[in-house]
């Protein structure tokens, strides 16, 4: 692809300079999921989201090598480690987030013995939510939790990196077994005929057979919610580079290309593809997850395959657009992307910046800048 890369490294600025402000008031805290009127509070190591920040500083790290950054780092790897020990909300299966973006990239750049033994420690608590009945990893709450029992999440495609990177570290195949066998269900019942997604899917928890697809975040149980079609096409991707199975890059490449059939105009997608013009909210993180998992897809695609050519450039105009009409830049507010969507039916973090989005729009900066090896 030949672009224009110059503009991104005006974008990397404004990203960097936002990060050390925030740093300079906030310290070592973690910032909210959602902002509210475009700030994010700030606090401690709770929810889902705080290593989006984690990762927004080892970008930084990596790009710049300034020693601010790593002093945070620093802090954080200390405080996923005490999250892990105190077991603060862990019954989820974000787990893997937490750690695929702090202490995996300390132990792929640094070899870090210590970041070592947490991984593989925080593999085990993700494995005990597997059920071997069904073979899945329920998403949320504990196992006796009616609403939540035997069910899965698109999401969670992205945390299965947890257990292969603690299969490579240990050589126990069970965390492979686990993981593989999650995501060949996922790709079964949450992948739809015609490539859309479910968001969620149950299971019975005691016989395993499979029961039915719903939403949790999206307009209807039979709608796209637009972010899980973005974790699907970019964690089924991610999937594939584990396992080899060829069959998940083929996943990954309809989801895309059914993603690709429902972008507006201007390439940032609503925040159900249910939506595809009018005054609906978009979801910018949806669009920046899906332009990380679009350039990760064209990495794997052979030279002669049109599609290659085709993601990169809806990724690179993705990213242009969100960067020219999208970002708080010359806004006097600590968050980085607007129009992002946390959750519509829960009323939480509508139309603000969310942390995930901020992340993957970096991401997606500098896998458009330079060859980037992923955290995931
Ligand atoms: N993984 C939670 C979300 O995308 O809202």
């Amino acid at each position: 692809m030949k672009k224009d890369v110059h503009w991104i490294d005006a974008k990397l600025v404004f990203i960097q300079t936002k990060i050390k402000e925030n740093i300079k008031v906030h310290g070592n805290l973690f910032p909210e999921p959602a902002s509210v009127h475009l700030n994010y509070k700030f606090g401690e190591n709770v929810s889902w989201t705080p290593s989006f920040w984690t990762g927004m500083m080892w970008l930084s790290y990596e790009l710049t090598g300034e020693a601010i950054y790593r002093q945070v780092i620093e802090a954080h790897l200390e405080s996923f480690n005490q999250r892990l020990k105190l077991d603060i909300e862990m019954d989820n299966h974000d787990i893997g987030f937490y750690f695929s973006l702090s202490h995996i990239p300390e132990y792929r750049l640094n070899h870090a013995s210590d970041s070592r033994k947490i991984i593989v420690a925080a593999a085990d608590k993700l494995v005990v939510r597997y059920l071997d009945v069904a073979g899945i990893i329920q998403a949320w709450g504990d196992p006796d939790d009616s609403e939540n029992r035997g069910r899965i999440i698109i999401d969670c495609n992205m945390n299965l990196c947890l257990l292969y990177e603690a299969y490579q570290i240990t050589g126990d195949r069970s965390y492979y077994d686990k993981a593989y066998a999650h995501i060949k269900n996922a790709q079964k019942y949450l992948v739809r005929e015609d490539n859309s997604t479910h968001h969620t899917y149950y299971f019975d928890s005691e016989t395993g057979e499979p029961l039915r697809g719903t939403t949790a975040q999206g307009y209807s149980d039979s709608s796209c919610w637009s972010r899980g079609q973005a974790w699907a096409v970019y964690g089924f991707a991610l999937n594939y580079l584990y396992t080899d199975d060829e069959s998940l890059l083929e996943t990954a490449l309809a989801n895309a290309d059914y993603f690709l059939r429902y972008l507006p105009e201007d390439d940032v997608p609503y925040w159900d593809l249910y939506f595809t013009s009018g005054d609906e909210y978009r979801d910018t993180s949806a669009g920046s997850i899906l332009a990380c998992g679009l350039l990760e897809l064209a990495k794997h695609l052979p030279i002669t395959d049109e599609r290659r050519s085709q993601y990169e450039e809806t990724a690179y105009s993705i990213v242009r657009s969100l960067s020219e009409h999208y970002t708080t830049e010359g806004e006097a507010v600590n968050g980085f992307v607007k129009h992002a969507v946390y959750s519509i039916p829960n009323d939480l973090g509508i139309d603000e910046c969310c942390l995930w989005g901020d992340y993957y729009y970096y991401e997606a900066l500098v896998r458009l800048r330079k060859v980037w090896k992923p955290y995931w």
